[in-house]
């Protein structure tokens, strides 16, 4: 970690941005170091008295995993998956710098700049130069950052977009069966939730005392279109069926005499049996937040959906058709985010999604384990907002059943369905 800067609010620093006198030049990369100052985002309280808490760096680096994305690349998992995949070494491998490091070409690093500080402030809000100096002066505007090449994250499609672009990845970056059997982490994701566990280095700009519903929905709404999409990468161009978009534990499970066994018992509707289904976590979730919306589009959606999934379910599918039903289903979640987005949420909705989401009970179960956690994640993140702002007199009972539905899903190998659902159906009677 290159710490090159000692930085004063209202003081222009050009140390080692090769800033040219005449032309401007084009915004580079200048590392967290640059932002470590006590008196910019190095404090170690947090202040009170400005808008914002200026102990960023400090949270980030101390306790925010971000900070030890590459460290981690060369963990005994980390070596042991580049040792199979046949690379080199993991903390040079642009496959794995790609999410767990700033990777970005040499012409745009600054001097400060060093690929061993992980994920850094830059990967989430884009290059410093331009903007490093003059937003530490007095009564400057976010937006004028935004002019000089800060990336937006106040906005929560951009933000999604952000986080998914690692989480999920994008058509520059993956994880697939591949290199899950090789030990990476299988990618899931919820923005409400995925923002909670992250230490939180701002104040919330956006005073709504919904907002974490609405980052739920917005969030599900990119995560559905950036599945699809990939999808229809794959399936045109790439390895098809691409194991990591089926439920992991169709395949992944261990079997039980038949009269245990909770799949026979719960059937294959709508695909032959033992055809492994397509992961639906990515909607089972969404569609009652889009009812809630819109019921309309949330009927189109759902028959878009459909389609997409009796083509991945069936195996064998034309290619093409596949790719074309993804994009098109992708582009109807792209235009609901932007709806949900400028949406509002309130107490009456809230409860409404959580009674929804949890009488889905038997559906989300069947569905697999995947879904089970989406679903898991999302009561417990909208309860977490619900509670906020209201209180339900049974609110610790209510709690404690969220808990339970976690404990179904510590083990996925082991996960049973019905137990799954009974828990569901105990939690969404308390509602
Ligand atoms: C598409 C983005 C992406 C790519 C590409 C990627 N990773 Fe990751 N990796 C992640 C994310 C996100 C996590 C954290 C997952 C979580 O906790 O939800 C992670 C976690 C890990 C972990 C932590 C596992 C543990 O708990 O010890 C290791 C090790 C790792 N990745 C190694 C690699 C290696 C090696 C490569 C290249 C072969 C690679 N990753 C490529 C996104 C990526
Ligand atoms: C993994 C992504 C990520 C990383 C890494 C990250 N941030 Fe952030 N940051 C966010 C998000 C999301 C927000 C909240 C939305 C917002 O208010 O912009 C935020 C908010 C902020 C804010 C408040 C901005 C505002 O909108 O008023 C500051 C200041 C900030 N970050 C500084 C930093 C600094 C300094 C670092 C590095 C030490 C850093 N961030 C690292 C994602 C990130
Ligand atoms: C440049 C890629 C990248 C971006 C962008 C990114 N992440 Fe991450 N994230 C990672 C990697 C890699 C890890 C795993 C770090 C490790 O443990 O080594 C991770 C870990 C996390 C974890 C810890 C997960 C755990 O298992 O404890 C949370 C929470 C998280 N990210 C939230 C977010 C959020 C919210 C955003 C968007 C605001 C975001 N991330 C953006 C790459 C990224
Ligand atoms: C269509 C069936 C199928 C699906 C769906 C599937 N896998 Fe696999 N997986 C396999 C097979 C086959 C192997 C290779 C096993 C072997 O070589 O012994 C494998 C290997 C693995 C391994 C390495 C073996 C081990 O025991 O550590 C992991 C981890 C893994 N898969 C995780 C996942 C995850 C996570 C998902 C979902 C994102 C998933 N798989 C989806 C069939 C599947």
């Amino acid at each position: 970690m290159k710490i090159g800067f000692t930085c004063a609010l209202g003081f222009v620093v050009a140390n080692g941005l090769g800033l040219a006198a005449d032309a401007p030049e084009p915004s580079k990369y200048t590392g967290p170091g640059s932002c470590s100052s006590p008196a910019c985002h190095g404090s170690v309280q947090a202040r009170e008295d400005t808008s914002v808490l200026q102990n960023e760096y400090s949270t980030w680096v101390v306790r925010d995993k971000h900070a030890h994305a590459f460290i981690n690349l060369t963990n005994p998992i980390g070596t042991r998956m580049a040792k199979i995949m046949g690379l080199p070494k993991p903390d040079t491998a642009p496959r794995c710098l790609s999410c767990h490091a700033l990777d970005v070409p040499l012409d745009m690093r600054a001097r400060t700049f060093d690929l061993t500080d992980g994920v850094g402030c830059e990967n989430c809000h884009g290059p410093a130069s331009a903007w490093l100096g003059p937003h530490t002066t007095r009564d400057w505007k976010y937006e004028k950052s935004l002019d000089l090449g800060m990336y937006n994250t106040r906005d929560l499609i951009k933000r999604s977009e952000k986080c998914l672009s690692c989480h999920l990845g994008n058509a520059e970056k993956f994880v697939d069966h591949e290199l899950i059997a090789a030990g990476h982490p299988d990618l899931y994701f919820e923005l409400d939730s995925f923002m909670s566990v992250m230490p939180p280095h701002w104040k919330d700009v956006d005073k709504d005392p919904w907002l974490g519903v609405r980052s739920l929905g917005v969030g599900q709404a990119v995560q559905l279109r950036e599945q699809l999409k990939r999808i229809a990468r794959e399936s045109q161009g790439g390895i098809w069926p691409e194991y990591a978009e089926l439920d992991c534990f169709a395949c992944h499970h261990s079997l039980t005499a038949a009269k245990e066994s909770w799949r026979q018992e719960r059937g294959y509707a709508g695909r032959r049996p033992g055809n492994p289904p397509w992961n639906l976590s990515r909607y089972v979730v969404f569609r009652r937040v889009i009812q809630e919306a819109d019921p309309q589009a949330s009927q189109q959606l759902r028959a878009q959906v459909d389609s997409v999934n009796a083509l991945v379910t069936a195996l064998g599918s034309d290619r093409k058709q596949i790719a074309a039903e993804a994009a098109s289903a992708a582009q109807m979640a792209n235009g609901l985010a932007e709806r949900l987005a400028t949406m509002h949420f309130d107490q009456p909705t809230t409860l409404r999604l959580l009674k929804g989401i949890s009488s889905d009970a038997d559906d989300i179960a069947g569905q697999g384990e995947r879904s089970a956690e989406q679903a898991t994640m999302a009561l417990d993140s909208l309860f977490i907002a619900y509670t906020k702002n209201d209180h339900l007199a049974n609110d610790a009972q209510i709690r404690a059943a969220i808990h339970g539905l976690f404990q179904q899903i510590e083990d996925p190998s082991a996960y049973n369905g019905f137990k799954f659902a009974q828990a569901m159906r105990s939690l969404n009677a308390l509602f």
